[in-house]
């Protein structure tokens, strides 16, 4: 569908207005300028053009909305210096920059050699096109044989993918002390605004926002792992840019180990996002032949608000990156043992709760930590994968035969990247935990890290996986990682090698897990680490789903759940409904609104099920039964969020439409109702204007003024009017074309 032409001013790489024609829907596509120095990646309604320039550099042309060719775009040609302190090299938007020849800002690559130069120069090679939709641009550096091949592939959902192959063709060894995966260069615009996730434990993805300035923001991870500190995704609007409107440049590092993202704003107001490996701490030697190849760094752009860039990422991720992409099946209602028995599980304690677990409509029942080894408390036992005899005296089996025969798969927690010193794994091998020889080792939670690089510990880790998954009829594991790395030191392999630990741990990581995927095709796999502290599209390429916090109280998982959203998918963000009072703030939220928050993920039940009363079993039954029917809308449809246009502290609504526009499902919450005041007005958006909806609460007796029909047009221009009072209160409406 080709949309009206529009005026568009300053979104190429110098100051100039381009008359454009706007595509929806078009596929993704690499064309190459007449002279095969510049190519137009265009993917979804964006727009990306690189193109070689007089220096022989490879020079960002244009990011934006998408364009037919790069035809009306300056030509691709070094800027002037600024005085002497910049040279053409710090104030022109280069592609991917080696440390060198003057660049002052954040390099994509530094590398140094044995003879003393630390220095590279990186220009055009060649270029060709080894796919459709890839192309791959080599550079080299102007006197040594060391090439860097950047890699652009684009996605029909709107999503350019790119990454860099470092690569040493020199006859001595070399040191990459920082490796970058690209360098993305935004048009200029004095008005930017970033927004990005921060967190703790137990308060992840919470959006930070404030002005791009002079200088650089880091965001990073020096921990080993993606981190609740901060995760790698970025978002930037122009000043004018809100939810529903406005232009966004998005992009997120697929990568579950120490990486970093840098926003830079040049003296020369370019405005440059430089990711990859984090450089702290890092030494990767590249032997004659040897390379490297970095993390996939992806990004977007729409025109169409903060709202509009997460729903093509949560395409992307459902379409490309999860492992059953392109149609994930719809996660499954699952129970979870964690809250209601903690370390204390037995046989029949966990068939008790199964037996309730499916009375509710559950269809995962999972046994969380302390089935193995001597597992009483967190101080003993992770390495030792084999069944508690005591907990378990006839295996796991009974468990896992009374869940199937109830109708639920069964699954399992494991934390297989951790050993405990008190335990017979790490008696036997102290030496493969992550140490500095000879200095003491900072336990966290009483446990090591193992160091997953060592191919020993690989086949450790894989070999009691596969043979658990083998020996047991498990659907389903829940991998855990309950600590950041500390002394990664690894004195097995030789001095030069022992900081690749930051790159060969987390290949190894994948690599386990594809293997498993691979020998097990039925299972799924949750990504946790102590909650959402390892959520990012590396990790997403071979886990169904993340378990999102371990805060799970209702009020404090609204923001929470509503900042995880800005970057990944919600079918994914698992939300378990818990007991109460929290076991984190001690509040206590009436059970409707834990599980409409809950509802807003993939629902998940966490209470102990045992002391719920029968009132409570039989709601709780009656909401199960109804997120089956919205689910495909909250897993798989378009996620709308409307509370930031509601701008009400206090109120949050949240919609789902199908991609067809013909239901949607909408979770309103109200925290605290003050003075008497109704609940904010509600705009939905995603409708058929033209089309009539039914509308129905899930709770008729909170229908209040509520239409029973309306047009999509009106619901979307009027101000539907909820019925909510008081605390916690909390509705759901479906709507349905007529
Ligand atoms: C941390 C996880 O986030 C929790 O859900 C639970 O699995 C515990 N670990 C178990 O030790």
């Amino acid at each position: 569908m080709i949309l009206p032409a529009i005026r568009l001013a300053c979104t190429a790489f110098s100051i100039c207005t381009v008359s454009l024609t706007v595509f929806a829907q078009q596929p993704a596509t690499i064309q190459p300028a007449p002279d095969s120095k510049a190519w137009l990646l265009s993917a979804g309604e964006m727009s990306y053009a690189v193109a070689i320039n007089d220096a022989k550099m490879p020079q960002t042309l244009y990011w934006g909305p998408r364009i037919p060719s790069v035809a009306g775009l300056p030509p691709a040609k070094m800027h002037p210096e600024i005085a002497s302190q910049e040279p053409p090299i710090n104030t022109t938007p280069l592609e991917y920059t080696a440390w060198g020849g003057g660049l002052d800002y954040t390099p994509a690559l530094k590398a140094s050699f044995p003879d003393g130069n630390r220095e590279l120069t990186l220009v055009f090679d060649k270029a060709e096109q080894s796919a459709p939709d890839t192309l791959e641009i080599t550079l080299k550096d102007a006197i040594e044989p060391v090439y860097a091949h950047l890699y652009y592939q684009v996605f029909p959902q709107g999503v350019l993918a790119r990454w860099t192959e470092i690569e040493n063709r020199s006859r001595t060894s070399m040191t990459l002390s920082n490796a970058a995966s690209a360098t993305w260069n935004l048009p200029p615009n004095p008005l930017y605004q970033l927004a990005w996730l921060t967190g703790r434990w137990g308060g992840e993805f919470q959006l930070q926002r404030d002005a791009v300035s002079p200088g650089t923001r880091v965001l990073e991870s020096r921990r080993g792992s993606t981190s609740h500190q901060s995760n790698p995704w970025f978002s930037i609007g122009d000043g004018t840019t809100t939810e529903n409107s406005g232009p966004v440049w998005f992009g997120e590092l697929a990568w579950s180990g120490s990486w970093r993202i840098a926003v830079e704003e040049t003296e020369a107001k370019n405005v440059r996002i430089t990711g990859g490996y984090n450089p702290f701490d890092f030494a990767y030697p590249l032997a004659p032949g040897a390379s490297l190849t970095t993390p996939r760094f992806y990004a977007g752009y729409t025109a169409s608000g903060e709202g509009e860039a997460s729903r093509i990422l949560h395409r992307f991720q459902q379409g490309v990156i999860l492992p059953q992409a392109p149609k994930p099946k719809l996660r499954p209602v699952l129970f979870n043992s964690w809250e209601a028995t903690g370390f204390d599980v037995s046989e029949a304690g966990q068939i008790s709760l199964a037996e309730r677990a499916a009375k509710l409509g559950v269809e995962r029942f999972v046994i969380d930590d302390g089935w193995f080894g001597q597992r009483k408390d967190d101080h003993a036992g992770l390495g030792d994968w084999y069944i508690n005899p005591q907990k378990f005296p006839h295996g796991l089996a009974p468990v896992i035969d009374c869940a199937h025969q109830l109708g639920m798969d069964f699954g399992i927690w494991v934390e297989p990247e951790m050993v405990n010193p008190d335990s017979d794994l790490y008696r036997k091998h102290p030496e493969w935990a992550m140490n500095f020889p000879g200095r003491p080792r900072a336990e966290a939670r009483n446990q090591l890290v193992l160091n997953l690089a060592r191919p020993d510990v690989r086949a450790y880790v894989f070999g009691f996986l596969d043979d658990l998954v083998s020996k047991n009829k498990i659907d389903f594991l829940k991998w855990d990682y309950n600590r950041t790395w500390s002394e990664p030191g690894w004195d097995q392999v030789p001095l030069a090698e022992q900081q690749t630990i930051y790159v060969k741990y987390v290949e190894n990581l994948y690599s386990i897990l594809a293997e498993l995927r691979k020998k097990h095709p039925n299972l799924e796999i949750e990504s946790c680490s102590s909650g959402g502290g390892r959520v990012d599209d590396g990790i997403l390429r071979y886990t169904d789903e993340v378990w999102t916090s371990d805060n799970t109280d209702a009020l404090d998982r609204l923001s929470i759940q509503e900042g995880f959203t800005h970057a990944y998918t919600p079918g994914i963000m698992m939300a378990w409904v818990t007991d109460v009072p929290n076991f984190l703030d001690r509040r206590s939220i009436p059970l409707d609104f834990r599980f409409h928050v809950a509802m807003s993920g993939s629902l998940g039940i966490g209470g102990n099920l045992n002391k719920w009363t029968d009132e409570e079993l039989t709601a709780s039954a009656a909401q199960v039964a109804f997120y089956k029917q919205v689910r495909p809308l909250v897993q798989q449809g378009l996620l709308y969020r409307l509370t930031p246009s509601i701008g009400e502290p206090g109120a949050w609504v949240t919609e789902y439409v199908a991609p067809d526009k013909s239901e949607a499902v909408v979770f309103a919450y109200l925290h605290s109702q003050q003075f008497g005041s109704p609940f904010p007005g509600v705009q939905l958006q995603g409708l058929d204007a033209a089309a009539t909806y039914a509308l129905t609460p899930q709770d008729e007796a909170k229908a209040g003024s509520l239409p029973q029909r309306a047009t999509g047009a009106e619901l979307m221009g009027g101000k539907l009017q909820l019925t909510l009072r008081g605390d916690y209160d909390s509705t759901i409406v479906r709507l349905k074309k007529e």
